[in-house]
Formats: structure tokens, C-alpha cells, sequence
């Protein structure tokens, strides 16, 4: 990856606590992992920066608890942040902070330039609405209105992710834990974003559907050339697709580097054991 090459996301320390904090945790003082007993305090993502490339995917791999999902509703605007900063090159050429704007302009973002795909079902679809109709109302709030248009789109999506069509007037509640996530993933990808979030999309599903929902990813970002953001607390799964990989521990990043380089030789202590787990 060329040094000069413009990152697509970029994102500059990024904090987000949940509570108010105290006199002994502001500092750190009275910190016990991430967590203020004092005052209850969490400290969920700490100081965390990191690029996104064009056409990466960068992974993002720690246990549960070390902040990975509360910095990618940070970044969908899920949440706000405590500070930080974030630009997309393609929102206003990279030189406005997304946490500063207004939340009508972080719907735009959201709307536009990117696609999330959450590891609960629930919190992405409408499971009672059909499954076109899930994608299609994605277009509209990118400002679609033409309706044959949207059941085009939404047949080519369908298609795309395996979900027959003759099937796309079927509810979401009516699918399997797969079929739910291809559907989510279809829309995503509706309105053509350069940026993907992608929170443990494979968790909780069998093991032969789980590899081919990474099938399906890994061959879409190919096909589409986005760049994703992929979380999950499984090296596997980061393994099999990520070429840049981040390690989170207790809200920080305490480990970066190509994928293949920190499997071969990682360098914190918990990311040994995290490869070693996986041998
Ligand atoms: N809404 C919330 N209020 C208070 N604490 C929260 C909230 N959401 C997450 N946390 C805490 O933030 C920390 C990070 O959680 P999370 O981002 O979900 O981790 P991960 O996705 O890596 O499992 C955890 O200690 C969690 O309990
Ligand atoms: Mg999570
Ligand atoms: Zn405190």
C-alpha cells in the first residue's frame, strides 16, 4: 500500500466513556482494566486511531468487553463520542470531523457513504417488513424515490447475496440466521458506499453458514472493490479476511499490522495468546 495513498476513513483519537468520571479514574489512577470502581465509569475506547485504505479490509479483533462494537457505533453515529475525531475522503474531500457535525449531516453520512451490518439481526431489519422493502427503504433515505428502480435494485442485491428472488416478498423473521445476515448485508451495499461496518456478522451462526457468509463477503469486496471495517472477537474470522488487523484489549488498540504479520509474529502478550488459541 502506497504511503501517499488517501485513506478513505481516517479516525484520530477516539474516546468514549460511559459515565461521568471521577478525580481518580480522569487520570487513570483508580482504573482497574478499563473500569472506574470508584465511580462506575467505563471507558470503552481509549485514544484509538487507525486508517481505512481504499479497498482494505482492515480487521478489528479482541475479547468481549474491549470496545470493538461501541467503536463502530461511534463510527455509524450509533453513539456519540466523548472526543475524537473522524474524516471521510468522500465527505467534503476528507476535511470535515464527522463527530462535529450536525445529526442531520450524520444521517446524510450514514445514508450515503456507508453500509453497517449488526451482529443482532433485530438491529438492522425490520423483521416484519418484506426484504426488498428493507433494502428498499435504505434507498429512500439516500433519496430513491422511483419504484421500479428500487425493486430492480432490490432484485440485483437479493441476487447478489444469494437470496432467491422469487423469495424477496418474504418477511426477514421467516429466514435463517444466514439468510437474515445476506440480507442485511444487501442493504448495506444498496446505495453504493465506499465504507462497509461489518460487527460480528458471522457470530452465533453455524459454522458451514458462518464460512459462507465470509464467502460471500470476501467475494463482494472483491467484486466491488469497498473498504471494510470488520470487527469480530475470532482471529478465524479475521484471519480469513482481513488484510490489515487492529487488536483492541480493555478499550485500546495495543497491536497493528498486516494480518499475515501478526499472526506470524505478534508482538503484545495477549495477541500471543489469541494466535496461539488459534493453532
Ligand atoms: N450503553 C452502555 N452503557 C454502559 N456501558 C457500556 C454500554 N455499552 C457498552 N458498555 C461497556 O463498554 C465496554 C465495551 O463494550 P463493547 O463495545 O460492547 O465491547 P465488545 O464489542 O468488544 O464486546 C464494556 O465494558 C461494556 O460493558
Ligand atoms: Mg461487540
Ligand atoms: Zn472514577
Amino acid at each position: 500500500m502506497a504511503e501517499f495513498e488517501v485513506p478513505v476513513l481516517s479516525i484520530k483519537n477516539l474516546n468514549k466513556q460511559f459515565g461521568k468520571g471521577c478525580l481518580h479514574c480522569q487520570d487513570g489512577e483508580s482504573l482497574v482494566k478499563n473500569y472506574c470502581p470508584i465511580c462506575g465509569t467505563v471507558y470503552a475506547c481509549r485514544d484509538v486511531s487507525f486508517d481505512v485504505f481504499p479497498g482494505e479490509v482492515l480487521g478489528i479483533v479482541g475479547e468481549s468487553g474491549s470496545g470493538k462494537s461501541t467503536l463502530m457505533q461511534c463510527l455509524y453515529f450509533d453513539q456519540e463520542v466523548s472526543a475524537g475525531e473522524a474524516y471521510l475522503a468522500d465527505y467534503h474531500h476528507g476535511e470535515r470531523n464527522l463527530f462535529q457535525e450536525s445529526s442531520q449531516q450524520q444521517r446524510y453520512i450514514r445514508n450515503h457513504i456507508m453500509g453497517k451490518v449488526y451482529q443482532n439481526p433485530l438491529m438492522g431489519l425490520k423483521m416484519n417488513f418484506s426484504s426488498i422493502g428493507n433494502i428498499a427503504e435504505k434507498l429512500i433515505a439516500a433519496g430513491s424515490h422511483h419504484v421500479g428502480m428500487m425493486e430492480n435494485r432490490g432484485m440485483e442485491l437479493l441476487n447478489k447475496v444469494n437470496i432467491p428472488v422469487h423469495r424477496r416478498k418474504e418477511a426477514p423473521k421467516n429466514f435463517s440466521g444466514g439468510m437474515q445476515q445476506r440480507v442485511q448485508i444487501a442493504k448495506a451495499l444498496s446505495n453504493r458506499p465506499p465504507l462497509l461496518l461489518l460487527d460480528e456478522v458471522t457470530t452465533g451462526l453455524d459454522l458451514s453458514v458462518q464460512a459462507s457468509v465470509l464467502d460471500l463477503i470476501k467475494s463482494l469486496q472483491r467484486e466491488l472493490n469497498i473498504s471494510i471495517v470488520l470487527v469480530s472477537h475470532d482471529l478465524g474470522v479475521i484471519r480469513m479476511l482481513a488484510d490489515r488487523t487492529l487488536v483492541m484489549l480493555e478499550g485500546k488498540v495495543i497491536e497493528q499490522g498486516l494480518t499475515d504479520q501478526i499472526l506470524e509474529d505478534p508482538q503484545h502478550q495477549y495477541t500471543q495468546q489469541l494466535v496461539h488459541s488459534l493453532l
